[in-house]
């Protein structure tokens, strides 16, 4: 194992985090109480998380200030002076929105996403005394080239908030937090028989086709499928609720519309993969057609992809 992954090892581990964790949990679950608030942090309008797209605006500026402060004379101190302003104001709606995103987690997840957090803290808070010590007239550089209290806490925050993106990483590409539970999940591409038709009825119903879970019931009569995993963090939505034309998600409450798999209400941005469906016989017949070279197994036998040689 290698030494950044022993680290991350440790900290997906490091059970002393919890107390904090839950305090903190506790805190922002109060702050973000308002269902609406929470669709809003999500990002439900992008159909992607909102924290990763909010972030740019602070790390961009910030990080550009430091480089002009690395790079630049004296002359671009006020322009670093003003993106550190900027990044300040920014990076409350981002952080905020990245709050909400951790409520959802738990365990490796939930003490590696505080850890990011606090990383970030350090980071905004190194660039907030760096901006008040430059309006205080100790900017940039001073003579001979040594480092003054102005660059030094924006050097310090660059560190901070690039161990903090390290982290952020390492919760979406290596624990999967804020990505389509269902996007390596196919299902028949082909028109398969699933059950009878008199076994659908109004209610909630899951079965597996292809490895897949899917979700059957009746909209005005009408036979519809969608993926019973939920696109947010992966609960069943056969154990969720029916709400009119819509299943309320057990765990985080999301509601997705039955009938187009349509996120109504996050927290949840991605909608639902839908099954065609058709009778025959008596019988319910599903498939799915779509291009989406994700669903597509990426390293065993698929019916898209042709052996090489
Ligand atoms: S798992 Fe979070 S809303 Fe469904």
């Amino acid at each position: 194992m290698r030494g950044s992954e022993r680290v991350l090892d440790r900290l997906e581990r490091e059970q002393a985090l919890d107390a904090v964790a839950g305090r903190a949990h506790a805190f922002w679950s109060k702050a973000l109480r308002s269902p609406r608030l929470r669709d809003l942090l999500s990002g439900r309008a992008l159909g992607h998380p909102l924290h990763p797209a909010a972030v740019i605006v602070p790390a961009g500026t910030l990080l550009s200030a430091t480089l002009l402060d690395v790079t630049g004379g004296s002359a671009l101190r006020p322009a670093a002076r003003r993106l550190i302003g900027l990044g300040l104001l920014s990076a409350g709606p981002a952080a905020v929105a990245g709050w909400s995103d951790w409520l959802d987690t738990d365990g490796a997840e939930r003490r590696v996403g505080l850890v990011h957090a606090a990383c970030n803290i350090v980071g905004i808070g190194c660039y907030t005394a760096s901006w008040w010590q430059r309006r205080n007239g100790r900017s940039g550089v001073a003579k001979g080239g040594v480092a003054g209290s102005g660059l030094a806490a924006s050097l310090a925050g660059a560190s901070a908030l690039g161990v903090g993106g390290w982290l952020g990483g390492h919760l979406a590409y290596a624990l999967g937090v804020g990505v389509d539970t269902t996007a390596f999940q196919r299902g028949p591409a082909d028109w398969t028989d699933v059950l009878a038709a008199g076994e659908v009825t109004t209610a909630l119903r899951q079965v597996e086709v292809d490895g897949v879970p899917v979700l059957l019931t009746r909209v005005d009569g009408r036979i519809v499928a969608i993926n019973d995993r939920c696109t947010h963090r992966g609960a069943p939505l056969s154990d969720g609720d029916r709400d009119g034309d819509c299943v309320q998600c057990p765990w985080h409450g999301s509601r997705f519309a039955l009938t187009s798999g349509d996120v109504v209400q996050g927290p949840a941005t991605r909608p639902q993969p839908v099954y065609e469906v058709r009778e025959r016989g008596g019988r319910v017949e599903l498939r799915r057609s779509e291009v989406r070279a994700l669903r597509a197994n990426p390293v065993g036998p698929s019916p898209d992809r042709v052996p090489v040689g």
